[in-house]
């Protein structure tokens, strides 16, 4: 019997990245393979995020557009997944009678019989919320093949609730998974010659303030340090209000932590942190930084920022860009605010108009590409310990990640894959840096 095939495309954050990573892996058992071509594919699946306006009716778009794919006559199972799927539901099915699966954030554990169902030819919806208990023993352990840097997941869902944003409609109670199985998992990803964890939640530093943990976030990485073979920690995403001065002491603890975070500010404006519900003020925020930079001085920081929230002022404006100018983020992700059915920000007044907003974000951006720029230059002639990935962009390079997140290629051999080299820097691009040994 030949290979089914699995065509899949990702939208929004790591976690469905990660999603992504995970369907692929079931999907496997139940012998699909990828391919990047959905004219051949058995299946499709969207993987979809509904966290800025307009997302239902990009997603139904993407959907109609890849119908014609399932012609008359063709087997092919057209699957719906992630915050969307989560959202819309049944409604998928009923608005489209060629969607023939929608899976819920909380569902992917029933995919694999889903599918099954959905090859007998039936079509079914699955987004009920399932509860802690289950949920603990349902955290992604994913199987596949091996890498050198992988995600583990510390906990998922968000009890936040910042006024603008759906991901705790759509992403459930927040819960931290056992930290006796993350270590295992961390340890069976070192014996496969995994050497870099990144630890993945919607806000992994208020892993365990719940109280279903024994570890506060700053223990357990503590505890993943100690793990041989693992030689470099990354985590995303943090939220400021939860950057405790337990969890800023390891940038100067352990070695083994990136030089690098990402803290989105949202916003540079008291006034606008406090309507978004955010849970620190902009001081709050700027102190973070300075005690992050007086543990670790070459830690690059990186954020998200929201430009034209409602009752945002020209002044709440100047205040954002002036927060940037503060903290030099090396790069960050920049929002037009929309709303999102649901939330409490909905039922504001989206005072700030569509030409406002968009000249709002065409200064920030010049302003952070200043900064990106400026920045970049100064990293110039500094040695950076490269983690080596893969092949380079140009033949006789290769490429991957320095300790601070960046990427850097450089001239050399393919046998370096899997090593740690020093770098010196000597050129810088928008996105990437360029080097020798
Ligand atoms: N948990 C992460 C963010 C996840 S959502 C955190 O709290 O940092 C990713 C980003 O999308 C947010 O940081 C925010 O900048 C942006 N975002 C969320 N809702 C939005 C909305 N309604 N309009 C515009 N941007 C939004
Ligand atoms: Fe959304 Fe706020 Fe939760 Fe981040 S912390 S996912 S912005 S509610
Ligand atoms: Fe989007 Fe869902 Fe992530 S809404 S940002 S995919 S949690």
């Amino acid at each position: 019997m030949h290979d089914k095939l699995l065509y899949i495309e990702t939208f929004g954050c790591q976690m469905n990245v990660n999603d992504s990573e995970r369907i692929v892996s079931l999907l496997a058992d139940c012998g699909y393979v990828s391919t990047g071509d959905p004219s051949v594919a058995d299946m499709i699946l969207l993987n979809t995020c509904s966290v800025r306006g307009g997302a239902e009716e990009k997603v139904y778009n993407r959907l109609a557009n890849l119908r014609i794919y399932k012609r008359d006559g063709k087997k092919q199972i057209i699957a719906v997944g992630g915050c969307v799927a989560q959202q819309e539901g049944e409604e998928l099915l009923r608005r489209l009678p060629y969607v023939d699966l929608v899976v819920g954030t909380h569902n992917l554990h029933l995919l694999q019989e889903m599918v099954q169902s959905a090859e007998r030819g039936e079509r079914r919806s699955e987004t009920a919320f399932i509860d802690k208990e289950q949920r603990l023993d349902l955290f992604p352990s994913i199987k596949g093949e091996s890498r050198l840097s992988r995600f583990v997941t510390v906990m998922q869902g968000c009890d936040n609730f910042c006024s603008y944003c759906i991901v705790p409609y759509v992403r459930g109670r927040e819960i931290s998974r056992r930290s006796s199985d993350i270590l295992e998992e961390v340890r069976q990803l070192a014996d496969d010659g995994v050497r870099e964890v990144i630890l993945l939640g919607q806000n992994v530093n208020s892993y365990g303030l719940k109280g279903e943990s024994d570890f506060s976030f700053a223990e357990l990485l503590c505890r993943v340090a100690v793990i041989d073979g693992i030689e470099r920690i990354r985590f995303t995403t943090s939220h400021p209000k939860d950057m405790s001065d337990e969890l800023i002491s390891c940038f100067g603890d352990i070695a083994k932590l990136s030089g690098h975070i990402h803290l989105p500010a949202q916003s540079g404006s008291d006034f606008v942190l406090k309507q978004m519900g955010r849970g620190y003020t902009r001081q709050s925020y700027l102190e973070k930084i300075t005690k992050l930079r007086s543990v670790r001085p070459e830690i690059v920081v990186t954020g998200d920022i929201i430009v034209g929230f409602p009752g945002e002022s020209d002044v709440d404006f100047e205040l954002t860009l002036s927060l940037m100018e503060e903290v030099r983020y090396i790069d960050i992700f920049s929002f037009v605010y929309s709303p999102r059915p649901g939330t409490k920000a909905a039922a504001l007044n989206d005072d700030v108009s569509r030409e406002v907003k968009k000249s709002r974000l065409d200064r920030l951006m010049a302003l952070q590409r200043q900064h990106t720029r400026e920045i970049s230059q100064e990293m110039i002639d500094s040695v950076m310990s490269v983690l080596v990935e893969g092949e380079g962009k140009l033949p006789g390079q290769v490429s991957g990640k320095a300790n601070n997140g960046r990427i850097v290629n450089f001239p050399g051999d393919v046998s370096l894959i899997g090593s740690f080299v020093d770098v010196k820097i000597s050129k810088a691009y928008p996105n990437s840096f360029l080097g020798e040994r």
